[in-house]
């Protein structure tokens, strides 16, 4: 039996545990993949605990993918270079950090609206975690980043520590100036990685929307509610639009085949997130 989890705090509305117990029925594994809720100051404890317990690995999600690091013996060269890990692997002598997200993001947009962002023009809004592994993957094609937070300095550190470890050039534009709007008009796709959209600022949206137009692909990585404020109005505005689900989906299908190397049915997850999504 593998047994697996997700850590983070809170955890009850984590889709995860539906999604891999949904993927181990499909195919007949014997696994059980279990929410964690974990104390930030026991975090270290956690980790050591799932690993002496016989967990196959864990996933690792808010606020603990930065946090984690320190607890685990090995980096791969993704969770390295975005400093965030969202996967992590027992062996026998070591506890292996990956992240699945840059990968899982690209892979959604790939399958749900054939996009190859090489070429592109892209407008990335927010400089958490989220952003900096869209920002990595995105940097391994040939396109031109723009990236704005409400946070500029964020933003900047952002960009050094990707700079610093791949040599890309990024441009950063500052919130709320006119520059924006002329990026906003100018770019191929627009993706938002911030909670803008969500819970109390449901009826925001991270830029302007009224300047979007129908030859631009929109993406937030939202996915609850299905269609933020910022997807309603592009998608009214002509727009391709994609929410998170197909991330979801897709970082977890990379984790399986980080933990395992088979690549577990995509289909079966989306459903499961779909069914478990007002
Ligand atoms: P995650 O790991 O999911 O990316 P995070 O690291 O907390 O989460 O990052 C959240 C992002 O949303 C940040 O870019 C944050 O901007 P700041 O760096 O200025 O904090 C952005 N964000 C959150 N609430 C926001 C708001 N009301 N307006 C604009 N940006 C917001």
């Amino acid at each position: 039996m593998e047994i697996l989890g997700v850590i983070g705090n809170p955890i009850s509305h984590s889709l995860s545990p539906k999604m891999h117990n949904a993927a181990f029925h499909a195919v007949r594994k014997q696994g059980i993949y279990i929410p964690l809720l974990v104390d930030e100051n026991q975090l270290e404890q956690a980790i050591n605990g799932a690993k002496a317990l016989g967990f196959t690995g864990l996933n690792v999600t808010v606020p603990f993918k930065e946090k984690v690091i320190p607890y685990v013996t090995d980096l791969s060269e993704e969770a390295k270079a975005v400093r965030s890990v969202n996967t992590i692997l027992f062996t026998q002598d070591a506890i292996i950090g990956h992240s699945t997200d840059g990968p899982g993001f690209e892979q959604a947009a790939k399958i749900e609206l054939g996009l190859d962002f090489s070429g592109s023009n892209i407008l990335l809004i927010g400089a958490g975690g989220a952003a900096r592994g869209i920002a990595n993957q995105l940097l391994k094609h040939d396109c031109t980043l723009y990236i704005t937070n409400r946070t500029y300095s964020r933003a900047q550190k952002l960009v050094s520590d990707l700079v610093k470890n791949q040599g890309y050039e990024i441009s950063i534009i500052k919130f709320a100036q006119n520059r924006l709007e002329q990026i906003i008009a100018a770019v191929d796709v627009i993706i938002n990685t911030t909670s803008v959209g969500m819970k109390e600022t449901i009826d925001q949206t991270p830029i302007p929307a009224d300047l979007l137009h129908e030859k631009q692909t929109v993406i937030d990585i939202i996915y609850n509610p299905k269609e933020s404020l910022l997807l309603k109005t592009a998608k009214e505005k002509g727009c391709r639009i994609q929410n998170g689900v197909g991330m979801l989906v897709w970082q977890a299908v990379k984790s399986w085949e980080f933990w395992w190397g088979v690549t577990p049915p995509s289909d079966v997850m989306y459903q499961a997130v779909k069914a478990s999504l007002p």
